[in-house]
């Protein structure tokens, strides 16, 4: 009985390790990206950010240009992963998650962080 009993822990250990070596594999795929984060946005973001993340009224896209890096992260991740998760912005967000997903489709993913890093990097303005 006991011995059934370690067995079966055994296994099971094996299988949660063996499905996170599954899940690592998937997420290292992900990581790699069609286009370089200069190109996406400039192809996906820009004609609402604006060129140098001045932002455009027309489109009702903020200025990006005067956000710190956490903030610029925050507001990517957020919207990447399609949640307002209580942020105050609300149905607004609904937006660019709507967006978010026709970029994902077109293969425009990117990485949220280096997405901010080159946003601040490039057009911060402080
Ligand atoms: C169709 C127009 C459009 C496109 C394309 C677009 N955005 Fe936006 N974005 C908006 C609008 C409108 C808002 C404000 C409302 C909202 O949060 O949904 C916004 C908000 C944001 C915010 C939050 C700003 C804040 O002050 O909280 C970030 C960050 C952002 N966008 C980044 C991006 C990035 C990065 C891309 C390209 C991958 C992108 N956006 C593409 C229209 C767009």
């Amino acid at each position: 009985m006991k011995k059934s009993l370690s067995l079966l822990l055994g296994a099971s250990l094996l299988f949660i390790m063996t499905g996170c070596d599954k899940k690592e594999e998937t997420q290292e795929s992900k990581m790699t990206y069609k286009l370089s984060t200069a190109e996406v946005y400039e192809q996906m973001c820009a004609k609402c950010h604006g060129k140098n993340a001045e932002g455009n009224t027309e489109k009702k896209g903020p200025a990006l240009n005067d956000q710190t890096i956490q903030e610029l992260r925050l507001g990517i991740t957020d919207i990447k992963m399609g949640g307002s998760g209580g942020h105050s912005s609300g149905t607004e967000h609904e937006v660019m998650e709507h967006n978010m997903k026709k970029i994902i489709e077109k293969g425009m993913d990117y990485d949220t962080d280096a997405m901010a890093q080159y946003i601040h990097d490039n057009f911060n303005k402080k």
